[in-house]
């Protein structure tokens, strides 16, 4: 009989509530036990009440609520090896030898590596006496299994993060209210939204809002952008256009990597393009609140084949996260989608931008 734990890590997003659900409820159903582990892997790292053993009805009504409800956290204990080892000792203490992590590709890089020491942490418990070797014996290999939740989209090897679309779905509903005032005064908006390094978000909220010009970190403007920007916002206001909209994602910079910010972008509109211009940043209200339809469907989906890959691995598979490719949910090796994530921003960071372009292109 598997035990399985889930845990939410990093940043919260719409949809994670739906992936605990899946997961305990497939767990159950499948005549394991199911665990939460409240508060990200702080939970893992503290033990006690912090890891609860949870029934069909402890996750009911979670579908259609925003955030995570088993909270998250950005764990620091958990990166260095004295907390991994707590950790190990308390998921024994409970009989726990699978891990479900819904986060991003920090926290799901944790996880792995968590597998990769999990022997190791063992022999060192039974070394310093906290454990005997009859207690790890059932606990040889620890299976886990990564789900991606993320607003960003920002994983490779998977269309769409557990979070993405609602956060879309927000943030055109907020560009949709600017409209109405841009229109009635006539003004220009810059408004940013999140994406530290991937631009999805602004990207998709550009072509869903019918912006004027956006700003994403993949793929920079050329030398002369300002001019570029003004020209084409004046083309479209001499078509007969009341609003300027500017979308910029939180991690847009110029080719040079200089950051390029609302308020430089605002002032060039005002002085360059003569426009009245205002800045609104969206920040986390874009991350918060209930799930779109599609995130609950995906993180249900999600949660569901996270339990059978518990159910299937052998101690030679290596850890997979749960991915939706071309519309069907697919397991994709953890590290390889983690590696294939790093080398866009490695791309980025050496102004590479065709490459980092090409390499989201193949996502
Ligand atoms: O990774 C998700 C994200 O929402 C980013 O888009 C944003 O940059 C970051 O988290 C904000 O993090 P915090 O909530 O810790 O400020």
């Amino acid at each position: 009989k598997r035990r399985i734990a889930v845990l939410t890590s990093g940043g919260d997003s719409p949809g994670m509530n739906g992936s605990v659900r899946a997961v305990v409820r497939m767990a159950i159903h499948n005549g394991c036990d199911a665990f939460c582990v409240y508060e990200g892997y702080d939970g893992l790292v503290q033990g006690g009440d912090m890891i609860k053993h949870v029934g069909w009805e402890d996750v009911r009504g979670f579908l259609s609520e925003g955030g995570t409800l088993i909270g998250s956290a950005r764990c620091m204990a958990f990166m260095e090896r004295p907390g991994r080892l707590k950790a190990a000792k308390n998921m024994i203490v409970k009989g726990i030898d699978a891990l479900v992590v819904c986060g991003g590709d920090g926290s799901l890089t944790g996880a792995d590596k968590f597998r990769a020491e999990w022997p190791g942490l063992l022999s060192e418990l039974v070394d310093k006496k906290e454990l005997t070797a009859e207690q790890i014996k059932p606990f040889e290999h620890l299976n886990i299994v990564g789900l991606v939740g993320s607003i960003d989209n920002d994983l490779s090897m998977t269309d769409a993060t557990i979070g993405c679309y609602s956060s879309l779905a927000r943030i055109c509903e907020a560009v949709d209210s600017v409209d109405t005032t841009a229109t009635s005064h006539q003004r220009a908006f810059v408004i940013e939204v999140m994406g530290r390094h991937c631009g999805w978000l602004a990207l998709m909220a550009g072509v869903s809002t019918g912006a004027d010009f956006i700003f994403i970190p993949e793929s920079p403007p050329g030398a002369d952008w300002q001019d570029e920007m003004c020209k084409i916002v004046k083309k479209h206001r001499s078509m007969g256009k009341r609003k300027t909209i500017v979308i910029i994602a939180e991690g847009a910079h110029d080719q040079q990597l200089n950051k390029i910010t609302p308020s430089q972008v605002k002032d060039l509109l005002t002085k360059k393009a003569g426009l009245d211009t205002r800045v609104t940043t969206l920040g986390h209200v874009q991350r918060g609140g209930t799930p779109a339809a599609y995130d609950r469907m995906l993180a249900t989906l999600q949660g569901v084949e996270a339990v059978k890959a518990v159910l299937d691995a052998t101690p030679e598979t290596p850890s997979p996260v749960i991915c939706m490719i071309e519309n069907k949910i697919v397991r994709r090796p953890l590290l390889e989608a983690v590696a294939q994530t790093k080398k866009v921003a490695e791309a980025i960071e050496a102004k590479d931008f065709d490459k980092a372009m090409d390499l989201r292109d193949a996502e």
